[in-house]
């Protein structure tokens, strides 16, 4: 997995797929020498012929020899983006960094580079993650000076090195309600930043993004670089092409919002930077990190939990939520199939809209006379699970804790309070403030005894720059983790469900501290679509929670039928957000029957291999179909989406081509071996060959309209 050439000073590390290869050049320092495709012994020679005589570190010998820094330090000279940046409090603005030995500990091989003169440290961390095709970048900056502070200017993560070539980036972009868009755009020469600064991952961008030779992204062939930042909070990605088609790619936590500082003895760790390779398509890429997710992201006890079927109260109710109408919601979600009955916001103090009460976690009396405590007693005696909403980093300035302690947000000194949704930040790095949540959170676990939580952040982290000698926004999601992983100690069988606003949580960061992710409050089915494809790219459907919502659609004005929002949701984490008091008999039943057929395939959903078939950007019919990992059994959805809008939502793409007939060509099957299928009016038997070559017919004729296949091998 990962050797080290002593007299060629090369290292080499080997996933299944891929190999990745750097070395030291004559001044010891390191430069990158490959990444992509699975080098053989021989081809691997190659690398081990010094052709780096000359120093390959500085911009003259890159544009001579397109080898590129391993890890751009700024060294005084080298002016592309850099990944790591320090200033000495000598006024010396530079690192001269050269290897001082390393480690291999099993997967993880650590490079330590030192400066010529002062007490700086780098430690170069790469882990090896051999079956998914990742390999684990960090960096730890040790101060080891006796006397010097260090203020780390950039402090990425790690770098991306691309072989020289002309590229497209795929990323996301989108808004509110409008959550993971798929862009692909060419990496022109110059620089190319997607970068986060609202103290989350954001609606807008996402920590993910690949990179492809494609004009058109494939989900089975070509050669697709992939990374991902585990970070919930703000990021930046910059993408940089260089002269002679040289293309480098640096990510790591934002440093706009302030620069921490190192005293003597101190160090920092940059969270990890994920890079992937595959060579067959944007679908082994997913297949792979969802694996990795289920496996090393996730928490396993969490993972092998089927039971997150929810019915949440938020869309039905809002804030007229109270315990006599939630019973009554209650006896119809367990009568549809749910198996977690969620009360969301407005359960406490006088919380009847957005503009009050946030911080003042005591439930409302009129609302819920006898407590949550005995709330959530009556939702477990029928037989649900008892879910509810906190949104614990913010406080409405009309509240009793604002009222209390005006002084813990975060706020410049004599300007006014920056509120959004009527609330401001609460600053939860200050000891007394987290002691709060704490406190709170303790009392909501062992008082409510809930067996799920939702975590809402409804605003940015504004007032950047506060902190001094570090960063507000990155302390703060820092201190988010903490309260979220104090949750989970309390009682770790709680589904801690992560979400700010919809999907502005949505990253390998906070996923690694909760269960699953709020993909966006946007639930017109047609919009899902591109959301959860996007979504799609990088994340586990089990991460990814679907809601049926009421029709017409409150944000978007359209109708659409039941079933073709409950099919929707069904490609993902089902849940609903539906007023399922006011659903007709004939609604209701579809419900039920979606339900029971949703429950025996869905953990070819949650633990299965995702196949995306059709796409929602190239075709207005979108399929997918997930196979489980024996390769015995399937479930295929499919869904004739070509609507116009009946009104924008922040500017939704247009379709691009339309195509609603002819057969759905399958995937991941066995070749030889039969299945039967069934489901949707589809009854017959065909080999893996034929579903994978020929396909099978859709008769999605009208809008809205939808399949759901069921297919399982037959015995020889
Ligand atoms: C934003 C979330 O995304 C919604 O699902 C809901 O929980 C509201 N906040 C409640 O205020």
């Amino acid at each position: 997995m990962i050797t080290f050439n002593k007299t060629k000073k090369m290292f080499y590390l080997h996933t299944k797929d891929s190999s990745y290869v750097f070395g030291l050049n004559c001044e010891n320092r390191l430069y990158n020498a490959y990444y992509g495709k699975r080098l053989n012994t021989a081809a691997l020679k190659k690398f081990a012929e010094p052709v780096i005589k000359e120093v390959a570190y500085h911009m003259v010998d890159n544009m001579r020899s397109n080898y590129m820094p391993e890890v751009n330090i700024f060294d005084g000279y080298n002016v592309f983006e850099n990944t790591i940046k320090i200033t000495l409090s000598n006024g010396v603005r530079s690192l001269d960094c050269s290897y001082a030995g390393h480690s291999i500990n099993g997967d993880t091989l650590t490079v330590k580079l030192k400066d010529r003169k002062y007490g700086i440290l780098l430690l170069i961390s790469y882990k090896v993650h051999y079956d998914y095709n990742l390999i684990e970048k960090s960096i730890t900056i040790k101060n080891i000076d006796s006397k010097l502070k260090a203020v780390l200017e950039t402090f990425n993560s790690g770098d991306l090195m691309l072989p020289p070539g002309r590229y497209n980036l795929g990323f996301f972009h989108g808004g509110w309600i409008k959550e993971m868009s798929l862009r692909l755009e060419e990496i022109s020469y110059g620089r190319k930043v997607i970068e986060s600064r609202t103290g989350h991952s954001s609606h807008i961008h996402n920590p993910s993004f690949f990179v492809t030779k494609d004009d058109k992204v494939r989900e089975e062939e070509g050669e697709y670089f992939y990374g991902q930042l585990m970070w919930g909070g703000s990021f930046k990605f910059t993408f940089e092409k260089r002269m002679y088609e040289a293309v480098n790619m640096t990510a790591g936590v934002n440093a706009f919002d302030g620069c921490p500082d190192l005293k003597p003895g101190e160090e920092f760790t940059t969270p990890s930077f994920i890079i992937g390779y595959s060579d067959s398509g944007l679908g082994k890429m997913s297949r792979l990190l969802h694996d990795y997710y289920r496996d090393k992201i996730l928490k396993p006890e969490m993972v092998r939990n089927k039971e997150r079927i929810l019915s949440n109260s938020w869309e039905a109710f809002y804030f007229s939520t109270t315990e006599e109408k939630l019973l009554k919601f209650a006896d119809k979600a367990k009568d549809i199939g749910a198996e977690i009955l969620v009360v969301d916001d407005g359960w406490f103090r006088r919380r009847d809209n957005d503009a009050n009460s946030l911080g003042d976690w005591i439930p409302i009396k009129e609302k819920f006379p006898n407590g949550m405590r005995e709330f959530g007693n009556n939702i477990k005696e029928k037989g649900l699970k008892f879910g509810i909403w906190l949104e614990p980093e913010c406080m409405n300035t009309d509240s009793n804790l604002y009222r209390k302690h005006p002084n813990w947000c975060y706020r410049f000194e004599g300007r006014p309070d920056k509120e959004m949704r009527h609330t401001v930040t609460l600053n939860i790095t200050k000891a007394p403030v987290k002691k709060y949540l704490k406190d709170m959170i303790r009392r909501v676990i062992n008082e409510y005894d809930p067996d799920y939580v939702k975590w809402d952040m409804n605003r940015y982290i504004s007032e950047t720059g506060i902190c001094k000698g570090s960063q507000a926004q990155l302390e703060h999601v820092k201190a988010a983790y903490e309260l979220m992983d104090y949750l989970k100690s309390l009682k770790p069988s709680v589904i801690l469900e992560g979400c700010a606003g919809g999907g502005g949580r949505m990253s390998g960061g906070f996923l690694a501290h909760t269960d699953q992710m709020w993909a966006s409050d946007n639930n017109d089915p047609f919009c899902r679509q591109t959301i959860q494809y996007g979504t799609s790219l990088f994340y586990p459907a089990i991460s990814m929670c679907c809601h049926v919502a009421d029709s017409p659609y409150c944000l978007t004005g359209r109708k659409s039928t039941a079933l073709f929002r409950l099919r929707t949701a069904m490609a993902g984490n089902l849940g609903t957000e539906a007023n399922l008091l006011e659903w007709s008999g004939n609604d209701i039943e579809i419900f039920k029957k979606e339900i029971i057929t949703y429950k025996s395939v869905r953990d070819i959903i949650y633990y299965g291999d995702l196949y995306r078939l059709e796409s929602p950007y190239e075709s207005t019919r979108v399929s997918l179909m997930y196979v489980s990992k024996d390769k015995k059994r399937a479930v295929v959805f499919s869904y004739n989406c070509g609507m116009e809008l009946t009104k924008s939502v922040n500017g939704v793409d247009p379709k691009i081509v339309v195509k609603a007939g002819g057969n759905a060509i399958l995937r991941g099957l066995e070749a030889g071996h039969e299945y039967t299928v069934s489901g949707s009016n589809a009854d017959t038997v065909m080999t893996g060959r034929e579903l994978m070559t020929k396909g099978i017919g859709l008769a999605l004729k009208k809008v809205q309209d939808s399949a759901v296949l069921i297919l399982e091998r037959r015995v020889k």
